[in-house]
């Protein structure tokens, strides 16, 4: 007997199992998880996975991630599962983390961008958990955002910036981390560090009591390390949180229209901002900071800023995701 329905806020059983059986018949689904939306296809279903490329505009070897009800599929989508990442998936799983591990036969290569490793999490969202347990498969799903844009952390960016091209939004709400999984390759002995996210570094750790490296092994495809990425229309510019003000002056003078990220936590710079600029308040801590930051992003473009300064955050715990991405939407560190 099925578990009585649980509030799913906006989305409704009935609206998930009809997006279940659009992802069997090989349609594409944007649903909601805990870190940004995603744009779901069955992941052994090649002419679907193709469309995901196609209506992203992403390079056919990048590789997608593949979504799962839980812990338990694992043997399923990897040909070996590593200890460490039983023990991974048994702490953070449903979580903000993407086990790269050796992809079983059912994994198509177009799936994994050609590789023969691919990226396996639960997420930990109500809807998405019903969706998969409905489907019964693994959900291959990038961020459902166009290839080098800012992804989506509510169902109204997904419509903004896919339209059209997507069948089926499931709305979740907002999202609860904001930033995408932090994604640890576990295909060697020692686990990497592919991308800073959701579950801090530091936490995994002191789970394995073993450091992770951060050296990325020379031929293993790194994610999201084009430098340019996560990207909003306004220009974004790094300066360190005491030249805030001065820089936020300068530009103003040169005639830029500017916006301000304001982390509270390194500092309030308000009362020195020219008057005029928009400020992006990220709240008091990294946690409001994570589930905020894409969101502002985006603001910055609707207000019309054509610069958007930042000081990034002190780069530790969920700091090191936020600065990561600010630095990728900045094109490069400063
Ligand atoms: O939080 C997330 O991970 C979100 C939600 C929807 O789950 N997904 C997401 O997917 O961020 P995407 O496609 O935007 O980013 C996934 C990254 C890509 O940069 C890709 O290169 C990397 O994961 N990746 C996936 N499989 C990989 C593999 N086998 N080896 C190395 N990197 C991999
Ligand atoms: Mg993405």
């Amino acid at each position: 007997m099925r578990k009585p329905a649980v509030p799913l806020n906006n989305t409704t059983q009935a609206e998930i199992e009809r997006a279940a059986a659009a992802l069997k018949v090989g349609r594409l689904v944007a649903f909601p998880t805990e870190t940004v939306y995603g744009l779901g296809a069955d992941a052994t279903n090649v002419a679907a996975v193709r469309r995901i490329f196609e209506v992203k505009g992403r390079p056919a070897d990048h590789p997608l991630i593949l979504h799962l009800a839980s812990a338990a599929e694992l043997p399923r989508w990897a040909s070996t599962v590593p200890e460490v990442a039983s023990q991974l998936a048994a702490a953070f799983w449903p979580g903000p983390l993407t086990l790269v591990v050796a992809k079983s036969s059912e994994v198509p290569r177009e799936t994994t961008g050609g590789l023969a490793s691919v990226g396996l999490r639960v997420p930990a969202h109500p809807v998405a958990l019903e969706l998969l347990r409905r489907f019964g498969g693994a959900v291959a799903a990038p961020s459902a955002n166009r290839f080098g844009r800012v992804s989506p952390t509510r169902a109204e960016h997904v419509v903004a910036d896919l339209g059209d091209d997507v069948e089926f939004v499931l709305d979740g709400g907002p999202c609860s981390v904001g930033l995408e999984s932090t994604i640890i390759d576990v295909t060697s002995g020692v686990p990497v560090l592919l991308r800073p996210g959701g579950v801090t570094i530091d936490s995994i750790e002191a789970l394995l009591g073993v450091v992770v490296s951060r050296r990325v092994a020379p031929g293993v495809r790194a994610p999201g390390m084009l430098l340019s990425h996560y990207a909003p229309q306004a220009r974004v510019e790094l300066v360190a949180h005491v030249e805030l003000a001065a820089r936020a002056h300068a530009l103003k003078a040169a005639g830029e229209s500017v916006a301000v990220l304001l982390f509270r936590s390194e500092g309030d710079p308000v009362a020195a901002l020219p008057e005029g600029t928009l400020t992006l308040d990220l709240g008091e801590n990294e946690h409001t900071a994570a589930r905020l930051l894409y969101w502002a992003l985006r603001e910055a473009d609707t207000q019309g800023a054509s610069v958007l300064l930042a000081s990034p955050p002190v780069a530790e715990g969920l700091g090191e995701a936020l600065t990561d991405r600010l630095t990728k939407a900045a094109g490069g560190p400063y």
